[in-house]
């Protein structure tokens, strides 16, 4: 697909989220939604800059330090629309030829409105004014409240000035909404376009982790596997992991979020990688678990094969209409019996169900919604029942075992972290594995892991 074919239809998907909004507001109301901002690193320095989220998902827009207005009042003066259902304008950093020779181009508000299909763009410099005029006359305002300080102080400080202001010619809205409800429910339900990233960011992270399933070797140090799976991702021109890539050897698997990567690699040790890549702001999120040697051992596979069993089990119940705890509990019942045959646990299926002994060495949920965010946004109940699951909503199935030294079981168990995690798109007619390129079965592990790539 042409990069133009690309940017339309991006920009068709932007605009049609946009609209959406717009007509799930009430009457009368404006929403406004502040972009990320750079972050300091150290002097001079700042931290590699990640657009926000929402402000991505509704406009498109990669700068820092820019606002996105949307009002469906049915009268805005002195702006001309584009469509029937509301306005979107942005606020944007301005051209400035010093600044963008010391920090790179910007686009500019006469660029930004063709370009991103706004009905208006302002320089930043006139934000706080403009949004002044922009938000009197509304009856609601829709905002995240409690994200950034200094957009809060904004709004907050609109809407007293407002208040303070005389009734004759000024309205201040009256109410207060957070527009996360409106957007984390849309954002659940992933479009064909999204679905289509999310397939991409998929596919590289793949081949990252096949990548370093075949790197591998005893005596590397795990950010050696890290840089690997880092110069895939970046290969393919995906900038960034969409979170700290876990690499952890041995008995570092038992810490869920791990992030040192540091350890040098032994012969004996398992290895897991949590690592997934952000494609054009969707993440992907990985978890394979194989040997340092290339073979699993007796005890390894004994128990790799249990964490596998579960998570087969598990993502055969994702359809329409199932649960997040229906198929957290099929997987907690094939890792309870697993623990049980091996005898690390003791008693009758249902009591070591009931009284949750599993907790020990499954110590997380199966899963969570994944998009924009790895942790994506969206409800998981409904009132207080679970939510079923419905078609377009992208989850990860990653159940586990740990088993640190020390712990109260036969030594051979011990130094273990397994976790086996894809990401399932669920479909009208069942589900799709998108993570489905890495392979699982220890034959296939085996197989993967014979064909060495790397020599040091
Ligand atoms: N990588 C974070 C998680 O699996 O939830
Ligand atoms: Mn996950
Ligand atoms: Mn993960």
């Amino acid at each position: 697909m042409s990069a133009n074919l690309m940017d339309a239809m991006a920009l068709t998907e932007f605009s049609r989220r946009r609209e959406k909004l717009l007509q799930a507001m009430q009457a009368n109301s404006i929403c406004l939604i502040p972009a990320a901002h750079l972050v300091s690193r150290s002097r001079d320095t700042d931290y590699p800059f990640r657009q926000d989220s929402y402000f991505h998902y509704l406009s498109g827009f990669p700068e820092p330090q820019a606002w996105l207005v949307l009002s469906n009042q049915v009268h805005v003066t002195g702006v001309k629309r584009k469509n029937s259902t509301g306005l979107s304008i942005l606020f944007c950093l301005d051209k400035d030829e010093q600044a963008e020779i010391w920090h790179g181009r910007r686009i500019g508000p006469r660029q930004a409105q063709r370009q991103f299909a706004m009905d208006r763009a302002f320089p930043l410099d006139e934000l706080d004014e403009e949004l002044l005029h922009l938000v009197d006359g509304h009856d609601h305002v829709y905002y995240a409240q409690g994200c950034h300080a200094e957009a809060d102080e904004l709004v907050l400080g609109i809407l007293q000035a407002l208040r303070d202001a005389p009734k004759q010619s000024h309205h201040a809205p009256a109410s207060l909404h957070d527009v996360r409800v409106i957007l984390d429910e849309m954002r659940l339900f992933k479009s064909p376009f999204e679905v289509n990233l999310m397939r991409h960011a998929a596919l590289i992270s793949a081949e990252a982790h096949c990548r370093a399933m075949r790197c591998v070797a005893p005596g590397k140090n795990e950010y050696q596997l890290e840089a690997e799976l880092h110069y895939v991702f970046a290969k393919h021109g995906a900038k960034s992991p969409a979170y700290c890539s876990i690499v952890a050897g041995g008995k570092n698997a038992c810490i869920l979020h791990y992030t040192n990567n540091d350890q040098v690699l032994n012969a004996e040790d398992l290895l897991l990688i949590d690592a997934g890549c952000e494609w054009q702001g969707y993440a992907a999120d990985i978890t394979r678990t194989f040997p340092v040697s290339g073979r699993f051992s007796e005890a390894q596979q004994l128990l790799y094969q249990i964490v596998l069993d579960a998570q087969l089990a598990a993502i055969a119940l994702v359809k329409p209409g199932a649960t997040f705890k229906q198929i957290g509990d099929a997987a907690t019942k094939v890792l309870t019996q697993g623990l049980i045959k091996l005898g690390i646990l003791t008693g009758s299926l249902q009591a070591n169900l009931d009284n949750q002994s599993y907790r020990a060495f499954f110590m997380h949920g199966i899963g969570h919604w994944l998009g924009l965010d790895v942790h994506d946004v969206g409800r998981y109940k409904e009132a207080d029942n679970d939510r079923p699951l419905q078609a377009g909503m992208v989850l990860t199935i990653e159940p586990g075992l740990y088993i640190d030294e020390n712990t109260r079981v036969a030594a051979k168990w011990w130094k273990t972290g397994i976790r086996i995690e894809d990401n399932i798109l669920v479909t009208e007619a069942g589900h799709e594995v998108l993570t489905i390129a890495v392979p699982k079965d220890i034959d296939e592990i085996h197989a993967l892991m014979a064909d060495v790539m790397c020599s040091n």
